[in-house]
């Protein structure tokens, strides 16, 4: 009986990582861990299962630090996310840094729990340290402080801040940023505020 049971339990972490016994190919692997996914995550308010659905930047650039993603691939998604970027139509990049430090600070918005009538934030602060005042800072990106300092405030300096916040991918084939215009997190209008943070004189970024 009990060496029965232990058996079965073998077997079952053997599904569980998908294939002891035999080889599955990543395909097929991830094909059956996607599977397994979708039947144990449950639909609630905005979040729905269909984000388990990645594109093809997320599908290429989801595997192990072993695999190198050939330069021609990035280059690929690069022209392809950058084709994607909706710059704004009356062609100002700037809007007001105050509402783009609140944006930067908020981290509500885009889970069940919110309400998507209203706003979402931007979190850049779980990720980038921006301004010397806030002591709670993530380091997963750069430090952002004297961004606008360092870089001026040119016309093409604020078209990259711009289309860099509304799809860092653009850039970075494989960055781990979040797409915050392409994935409809950030408004236009937000994206200028936030895009005001960075390069305004005035705001707490370039002091
Ligand atoms: C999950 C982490 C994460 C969040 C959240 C995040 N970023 Fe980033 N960001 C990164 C990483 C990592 C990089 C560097 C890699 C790259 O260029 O994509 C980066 C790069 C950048 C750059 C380019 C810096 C340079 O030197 O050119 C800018 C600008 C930027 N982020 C702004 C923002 C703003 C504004 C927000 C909030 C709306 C934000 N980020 C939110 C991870 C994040």
């Amino acid at each position: 009986m009990h060496k029965h049971f232990k058996i079965a339990g073998i077997s079952a972490a053997c599904v569980a990582l998908a294939g002891c016994a035999t080889m599955m190919s990543d395909e097929e692997a991830a094909r059956q861990a996607l599977t397994v996914m979708k039947a144990s995550f449950a639909e609630r308010g905005q979040a729905k299962l269909s984000r388990l659905d990645r594109d093809d930047p997320q599908a290429t650039c989801s595997v192990g630090p072993e695999v190198k993603i050939p330069r021609e691939v990035q280059e690929r998604i690069e022209k392809q996310q950058t084709a994607l970027i909706k710059y704004p139509a009356d062609g100002k990049f700037i809007g007001d840094w105050r509402q783009g430090e609140r944006i930067a600070q908020s981290g509500v918005g885009m889970q069940f729990t919110d309400n998507p009538a209203n706003p979402a934030g931007g979190n850049c602060y779980a990720c980038h340290q921006m301004s010397p005042q806030e002591i709670s800072f993530g380091t997963i990106g750069p430090p952002l402080l004297g961004y606008g300092k360092l870089r001026g405030n040119s016309e093409a300096i604020q078209r990259y801040t711009f289309g860099k916040i509304y799809n860092a991918q653009a850039y970075n084939a494989c960055s781990t940023m979040p797409r915050f215009g392409h994935n409809r997190i950030l408004t236009e209008e937000q994206i200028k505020h936030l895009t005001a943070l960075l390069l305004d004189p005035a705001s707490p970024v370039n002091q």
